[in-house]
C-alpha cells in the first residue's frame, strides 16, 4: 500500500471522475490519486485492462488520463491545480492535427 509520508504543501482539490479528490500543492495528478488510493487512471487499447502508473517518470505512457477536457495527457507529469477536471480514459484516443 502507498500512503503519503509528508502533508507540507498548501491543499488543492481536484476531480477525478468528477469526485472531490484533495492533494497537496506540488503533486503531479498521478502522485495525488495514487496517494487516496485510486490506481486505475484508463483502459488498455488492446484489451481494455485497467492500467494505471508504473514508472512515474513519464516513459511507460500508463498513466494517460483526459485533463480538462484534452486526452492523453501523463498524469505522472502533469502538476494538479485548483479545479482540474481529471477523467479517466477508455481505449484509444484519436489526435486530431
Ligand atoms: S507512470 Fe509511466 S508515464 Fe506516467
Amino acid at each position: 500500500m502507498v500512503r503519503r509520508i509528508e502533508t507540507i504543501g498548501n491543499e488543492v482539490i481536484f476531480s477525478f471522475e468528477g469526485q472531490p479528490v484533495t492533494a497537496r500543492a506540488g503533486d503531479s495528478v498521478a502522485a495525488a490519486l495514487t496517494a487516496v488510493g485510486i490506481s486505475h487512471l484508463r483502459d488498455s487499447v488492446v484489451s481494455g485492462a485497467a492500467r494505471g502508473v508504473y514508472c512515474m517518470m513519464g516513459a511507460c505512457f500508463d498513466c494517460l488520463v483526459e485533463v480538462n477536457g484534452v486526452p492523453n495527457r501523463q498524469a505522472c507529469m502533469t502538476e494538479v491545480r485548483h479545479g482540474l477536471d481529471v477523467r479517466r480514459q477508455s481505449g484509444g484516443v484519436e489526435v486530431r492535427s
